[in-house]
């Protein structure tokens, strides 16, 4: 990359961080509830790095520019990822001149087996199914599932219906005297070797038996959420799939804002306390892609004008993979090229202020912009639904004044990206419905409390 990187000041971060880094009986003695019991059926959602999160930085760790140009490098691989998914080949491993930092963006706990061991697990809407860093596993970093210890685990066999489903070429090939379903997989810029395995998961209060989960045993590169991936596609082997009598195919989540240490995020699970009145647009299935969330985006309006988009760059192409999906696992949202250059150029048009800079992969940064400074919106507009981004989900800034970016950004530049992801930086503080028997994606203001 060989954008320029601006120096910002640092206040954000660091303020955060200091608060972050207490050892956790200071922690205790500040009065942060860490351990508050998830309810019913509503799991608590962190951002990967509030203060309940084991994997917040430690003290020293990165600065605030470094986390915005490591966050956009994830996503980069992220993207590569979902776009190969779309397109249906493998992903081809990104190199990458540093180490990235192992965090998935917002994390659940979930407990596992029995006596339950808890997880601090990654959720991502764009994968089907579980992943469970599990006991004895090569190049897993964090806690592990001791499958010994629970008296509900079990591997499956290749014959085994499930294994069926899953989706690799390289199944099976472990070695008897187990013929049990092992298989390979990437994931972003990292490879895992799995058993398909089953167990008791425990979300909320819930109990799931016989969860059918990859127990990982061997994991190369840095992609893989430390604690394991909850898939919340609505693939056959996905938590939807598998909780269908509990949950009946629906959800929602409000992703807390990244900056903010005091909100939490929920994840709700099951058609009970979904919100009634909320905007909606058709789910659409891309039949070669069941697990992703496509919807119809027709528009996008930057204040008050509609920007010029040539129709090819949002129209949904099964055969293609084109189209616009809603995905909680990348940070900043990603449009083709024709999409993100128009929007771009109407923001900054709209904005008027001379000196655009860029940071990362950002490339509409504004430096030292007056506080009273008023920053147009940007709507998506998709079949029946028009979404309406406050600047809290347009903009991020270093407190100190210093820069300002408009957090979106287009496709990498090495990838043939047909598809446009909508992430969790501009659906934050938003109520999203995944509502799969009425086949409807569904979007509320809300605030993460
Ligand atoms: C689930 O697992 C239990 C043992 O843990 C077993 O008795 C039961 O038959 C299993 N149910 C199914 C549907 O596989
Ligand atoms: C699967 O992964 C394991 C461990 O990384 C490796 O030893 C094995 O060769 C891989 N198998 C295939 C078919 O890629
Ligand atoms: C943080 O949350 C508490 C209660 O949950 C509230 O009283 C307080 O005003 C909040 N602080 C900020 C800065 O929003
Ligand atoms: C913006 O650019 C103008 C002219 O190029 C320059 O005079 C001014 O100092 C710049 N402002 C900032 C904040 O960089
Ligand atoms: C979305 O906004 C456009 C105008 O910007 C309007 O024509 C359209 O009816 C709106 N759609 C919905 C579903 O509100």
């Amino acid at each position: 990359m060989t954008t320029p990187i601006v120096v910002v000041s640092l206040a954000l971060i660091t303020i955060t961080l200091t608060t972050l880094c207490l050892p956790s009986a200071a922690r205790a003695s500040v009065g942060l509830k860490c351990d508050v019991p998830d309810r019913d059926t509503t799991l608590k959602v962190m951002h990967v790095y509030d203060k309940c999160s084991p994997f917040r930085p430690a003290k020293g760790g990165l600065s605030w520019e470094e986390t915005v140009v490591e966050t956009m490098r994830k996503d980069d691989a992220r993207v590569v990822y979902l776009s190969s998914l779309v397109a249906r080949k493998s992903v081809a491993p990104i190199a990458s001149g540093r180490q990235i930092i192992q965090s998935p963006t917002y994390v659940v706990r979930a407990k596992v087996g029995t006596p339950a061991q808890t997880l601090v697990m990654a959720m991502d809407t764009s994968n089907d199914a579980a992943w469970v860093p599990c006991s004895g596993c090569v190049g897993c970093t964090s806690t592990l599932f001791a499958t010994a210890m629970s008296t509900t685990y079990k591997t499956l066999g290749c014959q085994a219906p499930q294994c069926q489903q899953v989706s690799s070429a390289a199944r099976c090939t472990g070695t008897t005297p187990t013929p049990s379903c092992t298989f390979n997989q990437t994931y972003g810029s990292s490879a895992f070797a799995a058993t398909l395995s089953s167990d008791t998961l425990t979300l909320a209060t819930d109990p799931i038996p016989n969860y059918t989960f990859a127990c990982l045993s061997t994991v190369t590169g840095t992609s893989i959420p430390p604690q394991g991936l909850l898939g919340l596609g609505r693939g056959p082997l996905s938590l939807l799939s598998q909780s269908q009598s509990l949950y009946s195919s629906t959800f929602s989540y409000c992703l807390p804002h990244f900056s903010s240490s005091n909100f939490s995020g929920s994840l709700r699970l099951g058609p009970v306390a979904q919100p009634l009145r909320i905007k909606t647009t058709p789910l659409l299935r891309n039949p070669h892609r069941p697990s992703l969330y496509y919807v119809n985006m027709i528009a996008i309006r930057v204040g008050r004008r509609i920007v010029d988009i040539p129709p090819s760059a949002l129209a949904f192409d099964p055969a293609t993979g084109a189209g616009t999906i809603f995905d909680s696992g990348t940070v900043f949202t990603r449009l083709v090229k024709d999409a993100y250059v128009p929007m771009r150029d109407q923001f900054r048009r709209r904005v008027g202020l001379p000196n655009v800079t860029s940071l990362g992969g950002f490339d509409t940064c504004y430096n030292n912009v007056p506080s009273t400074f008023v920053f147009p919106t940007i709507s998506f507009h998709f079949a029946g639904m028009n979404v309406t981004m406050p600047v809290e989900n347009l903009l991020i800034h270093s407190t100190a004044g210093g820069i300002t970016c408009l957090a979106m950004a287009a496709a990498p530049d090495n990838v043939n990206s047909v598809v446009n992801v909508i992430a969790s930086m501009q659906q934050q503080n938003h109520r999203v419905l995944f509502d799969v028997p009425n086949n409807r994606l569904g979007v509320a203001r809300e605030r993460c409390t």
